[in-house]
């Protein structure tokens, strides 16, 4: 093979997602125009803005560009909603129970709005990305001025400019299959932890997701770009970086071996500095020993795997489209296992998937009882319109859903409470998190544990050793060694 070629293809790749320039210079001057317009409108002080993100930490990473293009249009940010100028609500889909959240907070709003016409009200992320959402919206919601979509977040300047110009209705849900942008402001929320995506879209299409429909088709950050970014993040101070996906494993799959997600861990982790890297999600299905072999072999990556089962049942598993068995799952927690013996182990899980019975929802708890998981999210099944498994007959009423779930959060429960009562007496290193109400600092262990001990918010962002002296179920109490 020619040396050159793996450089052509990833151009060919990129260039096939990316945003034509002509379209960002196009939003650089919606920028310029709407910081002139601001200006006028608010002669004395910066207009406000409040950005609510709801959901995953994809739509944080989201929500934080969205917070760094509006600081650059002129407004400054607030966490006082009453107070805005704007309002923003970032939206997820994932469930039934997140969008009812959002609908009823747009419903708050119709009085802030009235009060004040020229405040704008905006919705954009997951949520918007159905089309029955932004039609309900657009009927049921009037006083809503601007919808976008989560393949459009570059033009935001362009939707805002829109808005105070003309006094119309701006919705925009293009670009199915979506893009990649780069070079978009980011206002991060944290001064030592970062987000920092790898890549956007899923193509797994589990029956039961909204994901793949709502976020478009996988596709991959440039490998150098992901890294000159953790470089400077690092660079300015950062303690803990987080690489985002929906399917961390399948980063740059369609590429040479040298551009996949465990090169992308080794170049990391090869940045001087101290710092953790983390990662979420992985799929079961893309998990190879090469990615644990490079989880055990790097000193900075923390040794938390988050590898969501959602079901301990074949059967369920296979209706799900999950693309593995209770077997190859437990094959490779045991190969981690060895590998990593101290590794903390977080899953997700699904209960009452259309049709699941209860011998296979006990499958479910047993794959728990063996695997001894550090914590679990567990979710109850939300039929969400469009997937495959919203239109599978559903036998099990909500009550047996219920105590099918409560019985799933005993087990785990018992499972963490003996895991924490293990930790008792040892040092663990903890990258101090923030203070606690109680005026205790709260910080988090490599396995992603909360521990909270006494100490001075001057260590707040920086890594401490601390000894476990209380275990509580959940969280652990300590003190500075
Ligand atoms: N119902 C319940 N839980 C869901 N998840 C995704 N879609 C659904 C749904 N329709 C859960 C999965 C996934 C996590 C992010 O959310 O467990 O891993
Ligand atoms: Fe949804 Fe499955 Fe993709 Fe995760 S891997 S985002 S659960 S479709």
């Amino acid at each position: 093979m020619n040396a050159e070629e793996p450089i052509l293809q990833e151009q060919a790749v990129s260039s096939r997602f990316a945003v034509p320039q002509a379209e960002l210079d196009k939003q650089i001057e919606y920028t310029a125009m709407v910081e002139t317009v601001l200006q006028s409108r608010f002669p004395d002080k910066k207009p406000l803005a409040f950005v609510h993100t709801y959901g995953c930490q994809g739509n944080v990473a989201d929500g934080e560009k969205i917070k760094g293009i509006l600081v650059s249009l002129g407004y400054d940010l607030t966490e006082e909603i009453d107070d805005a100028d704007l309002v923003l609500y970032n939206t997820c889909a994932i469930r039934e129970h997140a969008q009812d959240r959002v609908f009823g907070n747009v419903g708050k709003r119709k009085a802030w709005k009235e009060a004040d016409r020229s405040r704008i009200l905006a919705l954009c992320g997951c949520m918007m990305q159905q089309t029955y959402v932004a039609d309900k919206i657009k009927k049921s919601y009037p006083y809503v001025d601007l919808v976008f979509g989560t393949h459009v977040i570059h033009k935001l300047p362009e939707f805002i400019y829109r808005c105070l110009c003309t006094g119309k209705r701006v919705f925009d849900l293009s670009g199915g299959d979506g893009n990649v942008v780069e070079g978009l402001p980011i206002h991060r929320d944290g001064t030592f932890k970062a987000w920092l995506p790898i890549m956007y879209g899923c193509n797994n299409f589990c029956s039961y997701c909204v994901v793949p429909y709502v976020r478009g088709r996988e596709r991959s950050r440039d490998f150098d770009a992901v890294v000159e970014e953790a470089r400077r993040l690092i660079a300015a101070g950062y303690k803990e970086i987080t690489l985002l996906g929906q399917n961390v494993n399948s980063y740059n799959k369609d590429k040479d071996a040298s551009l996949r997600f465990p090169a992308l861990l080794r170049a990391i982790n090869d940045i001087e500095g101290d710092f953790w890297i983390r990662f979420m999600t992985s799929h079961p299905r893309d998990c190879t020993k090469e990615l644990l072999d490079t989880m055990a072999s790097c000193k900075k990556v923390a040794k938390h795997l988050h590898l969501p089962v959602q079901s301990g049942n074949d059967r369920v598993l296979q209706e799900m489209n999950r693309h593995y068995d209770r077997e190859k799952y437990l094959s490779l927690i045991a190969y981690a296992k060895e590998k990593m013996p101290d590794l903390s182990i977080t899953s997700d899980i699904i209960v009452g998937f259309p049709g699941e019975t209860a011998e296979e929802f006990e499958d479910t708890l047993s794959l728990v009882k063996q695997v001894r998981f550090t914590s679990l999210f567990t979710f109850i099944f939300s039929p969400r319109p469009g997937t495959k498994a919203a239109a599978m007959s559903d036998p099990f009423d909500r009550a047996e859903k219920n105590r099918r779930f409560k019985a799933l959060t005993d087990l785990q429960e018992s499972i963490a409470g003996a895991r924490t009562a293990s930790m008792k007496g040892k040092v663990f290193r903890v990258l101090v998190e923030e203070s606690t109400k109680d005026g205790l600092l709260s910080g988090r262990t490599e396995g992603n544990v909360i521990i909270v001990f006494p100490g001075d918010e001057a260590l707040i962002g920086s890594f401490q050793n601390v000894e476990v002296t209380e275990p509580k179920t959940w969280i652990l109490k300590g003190r500075l060694c």
